[in-house]
């Protein structure tokens, strides 16, 4: 029987990338025992990113969002390893980086800055059918 590895996407979003976050978050991939299989620096368009968040569209933070996401650049990163989209998320900490709990990315290096959407210095993929949509749109040839 062979087993499939799991494969999560993973962005450093502008905020951790204009902070010089990128390896701290690659760090803790790494140290949690994580492979990366792609790496990427990018300036996402307002195109790719209304297909990445298609399931927010309507939402009164996604205008805010795709601003936000487009304002500057990221680092895309596909990471592998058995069960690694509920780990990464585990090790991401909750979406509200006021509540993420110290020991976690958001925790430990985001806060909230009052804007109409909120900055928390990464994304990881939720499910394996939203890991694969997501990968397609930001490493096409992989
Ligand atoms: P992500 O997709 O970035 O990994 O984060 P998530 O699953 O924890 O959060 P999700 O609900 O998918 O929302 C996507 C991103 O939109 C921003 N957001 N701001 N009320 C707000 O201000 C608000 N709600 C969502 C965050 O940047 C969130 O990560
Ligand atoms: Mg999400």
């Amino acid at each position: 029987m062979t087993t499939q590895i799991e494969r999560s996407l993973v962005l450093v979003k502008p905020d951790g990338f204009a902070r010089g976050l990128s390896g701290e978050v690659l760090r803790r991939i790494e140290a949690k025992g994580y492979t990366l299989a792609a790496l990427a620096v990018t300036t996402p368009t307002r195109e790719q990113l209304a297909e990445h968040y298609a399931e927010h569209e309507g939402k009164p933070f996604y205008e805010p969002l795709v601003d936000f996401m487009s304002s500057g650049q990221v680092t895309a990163v596909v990471i592998e390893g058995h069960r690694c989209i509920e780990g990464f998320r585990a090790l991401a900490g909750a979406t509200d980086p006021t509540a993420a709990l110290p020991g976690t990315i958001r925790g430990d290096l985001g806060r909230d800055w009052g804007k109409k959407v909120q900055e928390n210095i990464v994304h990881g993929s939720d499910s394996p059918e939203s890991a694969a949509r997501e990968i397609a749109i930001w490493f096409p040839n992989l």
